[in-house]
Parts: structure tokens; C-alpha cells; sequence
């Protein structure tokens, strides 16, 4: 199992319209890009993987969703079709504990915190000052991802109370989602040289 967290500082906690997902939605875009880049590949889904997301923004915030790649249904490549599915499950009352809105796609109340003290793993930062991806190895690897704003001194600092390693995709600053895109490339070849 992968996992991946992405953090969204303005992302809304109540229903939002679909039709302003970077403005009004806070930046939705970007999560919603995310989930996509994290579950698809062409004509199929990753099903050996679950998604994150780290909702901080107006009015009820946090919140916390999960998609997971082997149970989610009705979820096409377009960041529509997961946004939709996120305003899905905000139309749920969130819990302490997750509640299913839609198959394979789950929410709670909860923050980066809670969601890491849950899931209790070694994480790997994905941050443009790390030690280079090329050459490590991954088991049941659970990443952290920001969004446009990355992490607050406070979430690196829930971070440091973990096993974690800071690592980079490349020398440049990418958006999340496709630092998730060469991630995965990273662990598919992996996975192809280990078959051979
Ligand atoms: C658009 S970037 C954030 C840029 C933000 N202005 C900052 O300074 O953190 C979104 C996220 O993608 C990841 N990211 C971007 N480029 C990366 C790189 N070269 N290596 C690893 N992660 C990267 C980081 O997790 C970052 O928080």
C-alpha cells in the first residue's frame, strides 16, 4: 500500500460550487489534480494506493477524506469528477471516525496531526531541498505533499515527531501533482525490475 497526504490551507469544509474550484472552492484544483495524479493510469486505477486530503480552509475546518484506489467507484480522470466526489462527502456531518460518503471515498473531522498519529508511519516529505528520489527505496511508503503554500513550520514540526525523510523529484519547484506523477514512476520501475 502507497499513501499520500496533500495538505489544503484554503481548501473549503462545507459543500462548494464546481464551478470556481481555484477561487471561491480554495484552491480545490489543486487537490482535486492531486487525487487524480495519485489514483489514475490510463484505462485503470492504481489500486494499491490511498489519497489524503488535508482540508484547512472556511467554515469548518479541519477535515479530513480519503480516497482509496481499491474500493472508489465513479470517479473519472477530470477534476470535476473528484471534486465532485469531494463535495460529496462534505455534504456528509463528519465524524471522529470515517463515515463513507460515496464507495471508496470517506471523511472525518481531524487534522494533519490526527491523521498522523492514525496512520503511525515512517513519512516521506516530498520537499524541493531534499536528497535527491533517484536510488530509494520505498516500502508501503505514506508521502506528504503541500499545496501551493507547502507546509507551515507547525506541520513540518508534527512531521519531526515521526520516522520521516525529507526527498526531492528535481531541482526545480513542480506543482504537487506532478511531483506524484514522477513519484510513481519512480516505484513503477522499481516494481518492473524487481519482476524481471
Ligand atoms: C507548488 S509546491 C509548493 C511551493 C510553495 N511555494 C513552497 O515554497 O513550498 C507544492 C508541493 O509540491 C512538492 N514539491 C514541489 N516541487 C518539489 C520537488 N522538486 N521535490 C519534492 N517535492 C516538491 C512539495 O511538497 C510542495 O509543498
Amino acid at each position: 500500500m502507497k499513501q499520500f497526504i496533500i495538505i489544503g490551507h484554503k481548501a473549503v469544509t462545507a459543500p462548494f460550487s464546481l464551478n470556481d474550484l481555484p477561487g471561491a472552492a480554495g484552491r480545490m484544483d489543486i487537490l482535486c489534480r492531486c487525487v487524480n495524479a495519485t489514483l489514475f493510469l490510463s484505462h485503470d486505477l492504481r489500486r494499491d494506493v490511498r489519497v489524503y486530503l488535508v482540508l484547512k480552509g472556511e467554515p469548518d475546518p479541519p477535515k479530513l477524506i480519503r480516497f482509496d484506489g481499491n474500493e472508489v467507484r465513479y470517479l473519472s480522470p477530470d477534476e470535476r469528477s473528484a471534486a465532485s466526489l469531494i463535495k460529496k462527502a462534505l455534504e456528509k456531518s463528519a465524524q471522529e471516525f470515517w463515515t463513507e460518503s460515496m464507495p471508496g471515498v470517506s471523511i472525518r473531522k481531524g487534522d494533519f496531526g490526527d491523521l498522523l498519529s492514525e496512520l503511525n508511519k515512517k513519512i516521506i516529505y516530498l520537499r524541493e531541498d531534499g536528497e535527491d528520489i533517484r536510488g530509494k527505496r520505498f516500502e508501503e511508503p505514506l508521502f506528504v505533499l503541500g499545496d501551493h503554500l507547502g507546509l507551515t513550520d507547525e506541520e513540518e514540526k508534527l512531521i519531526e515527531g515521526y520516522e520521516y525523510e525529507v526527498v526531492s523529484v528535481g531541482p526545480l519547484s513542480l506543482h504537487a501533482d506532478h511531483c506524484i506523477v514522477l513519484v510513481h514512476n519512480e516505484m513503477d520501475r522499481q516494481e518492473k525490475e524487481k519482476e524481471v
